[in-house]
């Protein structure tokens, strides 16, 4: 068993996740269309947090896990995720077969949502290093082709089984895998809602909370039967002006610059977004961090000025909105789309290994320094 080195250092860490395999994955053929979330992959990685440390992660055959019917995550809500991609390197700047998309920000973000709820931390050598000993494991599973990936998702849970309303003393850390195609793949249509609140001041929407999106389900299931397939969340004091969409931040191009709204306790950083925003620059483009009314963006829609919106996110990469609608029957169509295809592809290109990025971003799978 190998050891692994610090990425900045060099010096030794942990021993890395140890095998236990009882699933293959040979023999199992990507469905077409492949879809989102549809094939789990057979193995996953998976470590519990028990008096007081971490067990080293292993991978095991995904199967059902042992959980008392009062464990603190079902009744309290102590959960968390992160939603991470695979992708298959198809340029030459890499070696490996795949690339993690700024695998130590997500690290770095699960940690953040686990000292919200508090949860224990986790190694962020040992979070990047089990995912990649998870891909190398499921490489067959990386769908060739751009724009598909094998989506990641890290979780961790409460499992003590007692029902006082105190933080779990034991946890669970599993990591699943689906190759999927990107959420999105047309323009969608977004419902500006209006009646609940996703995030307040001083609570958890700025991590990823398992219950921040179950809080959208009872607003977004009536909505999907209309053809909406996000909802575009609005701050929940004045309930004026755009804060996210559901599993995407959100992003308007009007005269002539890119507009996101500024981060707050009450928007998620998005991994993607701060890619975005540092793109920027370089592609010519201008993007600002700015409240953006929903009022005057609806007037100046009306008004046909020349705006374009799209969410940004790992599973969705680049959406396009081409309408928006809400409670009052207001609906507007968008024109179609400028810059958020070419961004997509961008981005794409850069998750793919075809165009070079900021140090950190393409993350070689495989190639980790061994002792
Ligand atoms: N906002 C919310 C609420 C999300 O669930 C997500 C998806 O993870 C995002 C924004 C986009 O974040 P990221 O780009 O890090 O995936
Ligand atoms: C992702 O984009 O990866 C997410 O985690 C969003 C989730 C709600 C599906």
């Amino acid at each position: 068993m190998s050891t692994i080195l610090n990425r900045d250092t060099g010096a030794e860490r942990i021993a890395p996740a140890s095998v236990e395999l009882k699933a293959g994955v040979d023999g199992i053929s990507l469905p077409d269309p492949l879809g989102f979330g549809n094939l789990m992959a057979p193995i996953m990685a998976l470590a519990y947090y028990r008096d007081g440390a971490w067990e080293t992660p292993r991978l095991t055959a995904l199967e059902p896990l042992q959980l008392a019917p009062h464990a603190q995550a079902l009744h309290y809500g102590q959960a968390i995720f992160e939603g991470m991609k695979a992708y298959r390197n198809l340029g030459a700047l890499f070696q490996s077969p795949s690339l993690l998309f700024r695998p130590y920000d997500h690290a770095n973000r699960f940690n953040r949502s686990a000292a919200r709820l508090g949860m224990p931390a986790i190694d962020e050598e040992v979070f990047v290093a089990t995912l990649e000993q998870l891909v190398a494991h499921l490489d067959k599973l990386v769908p060739d082709r751009h724009a598909q990936s094998l989506y990641l998702r890290p979780a961790m849970f409460g499992v003590t089984d007692h029902l006082s309303v105190t933080p779990s003393t034991e946890y669970c850390f599993v990591v699943v895998a689906t190759p999927s195609d990107a959420f999105f793949t047309t323009p969608i249509k977004a419902w500006i809602e209006r009646r609940y609140s996703r995030a307040g001041a001083g609570g958890t929407g700025c991590v990823k909370a398992a219950g921040n999106y179950a809080a959208s389900f009872a607003a977004a299931a009536p909505l999907r039967e209309q053809g909406f397939q996000q909802l575009l969340w609005l701050d929940a004091n004045q309930r004026t002006h755009l804060e996210e969409f559901t599993a995407m931040n959100v992003f308007v191009r009007w005269e002539g610059k890119l507009f996101t709204p500024p981060l707050s306790d009450t928007i998620l950083p998005g991994i993607t977004r701060d890619s975005l925003l540092q793109l920027a620059g370089p592609l010519g483009l201008v993007m600002e961090e700015r409240p953006i009314a929903v009022a005057e963006l609806l007037a100046a829609i009306r008004a046909g000025a020349d705006i374009e919106l799209f969410g940004c996110g790992t599973g969705s990469v680049i959406a396009s909105v081409e309408a928006l609608g809400d409670e009052t029957g207001m609906r507007v169509n968008l024109p179609p789309a400028v810059v958020a295809p070419t961004l997509r592809k961008h981005l794409l290109d850069i998750h793919h290994g075809l165009t070079p990025a900021p140090k950190g971003w393409q993350w070689p799978v495989g190639t980790r320094k061994q002792a």
